[in-house]
């Protein structure tokens, strides 16, 4: 598997793999009616820095890296995921995590924040705190998820200082 800076000739791939994503409602915010032109300014659009995971030829799931605030804020990184749920299970997210690491820790940040995991979308909690992450807070009942209505999201973080690069 190649993870690699996505181009706009990827985006027909990602919004296939977004779609099927936000169809289910229980891990992203973005309703299952959000637009292609939404998705592709969340995802490629101005001072946006997102990789690809190809297998085979195939996008198999993308993340984007960016600063998670502006000006004062900037030296923490935010970063979202999305693999394919049809290989989900097999590695991708825990490879990209791994390879966001590096890349936040070679453009300099000091930490790495997300501001929302659903508290109930256990493969993400977990592969994020074996990546290192930890629950710095919860906020309650702040996702609306589809089958199980107000859940709690969790904010994760992890300072950068032992990644090598
Ligand atoms: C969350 C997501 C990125 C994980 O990617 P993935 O490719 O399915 O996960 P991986 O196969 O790399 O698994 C990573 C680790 O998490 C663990 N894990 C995965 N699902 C798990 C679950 N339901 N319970 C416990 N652990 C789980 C795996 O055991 C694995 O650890 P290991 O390699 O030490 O065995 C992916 O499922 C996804 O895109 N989901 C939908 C969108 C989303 O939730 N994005 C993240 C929002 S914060």
């Amino acid at each position: 598997m190649e993870i690699r800076r996505a181009t706009e000739a990827d985006f027909v791939a990602m919004w296939t793999i977004f779609h099927a994503v936000v169809a289910t409602g229980d891990t992203y915010v973005f309703s299952a009616a959000t637009s292609r032109e939404d998705a592709h300014v969340y995802w490629l659009g101005p001072d946006i820095t997102t990789y690809v995971a190809e297998e085979n030829k195939s996008i198999v799931g993308f993340y984007k890296l960016i600063s998670n605030r502006r000006d004062l804020g900037s030296h923490v990184a935010n970063a979202s995921f999305m693999v394919d749920p049809a290989v989900s299970g097999k590695g991708v997210g825990k490879a990209m995590g791994k390879h966001c690491l590096t890349e936040a820790k070679k453009a300099g940040y000091l930490a790495i924040q997300f501001n929302f995991v659903v508290s109930t979308n256990k493969g993400a909690v977990a592969l994020w705190k074996k990546l290192g992450f930890a629950i710095v807070g919860t906020l309650p009942q702040a996702f609306r998820h589809q089958q199980l209505g107000y859940v709690d999201a969790f904010v994760m973080h992890r300072f950068l200082d032992d990644i090598v690069i």
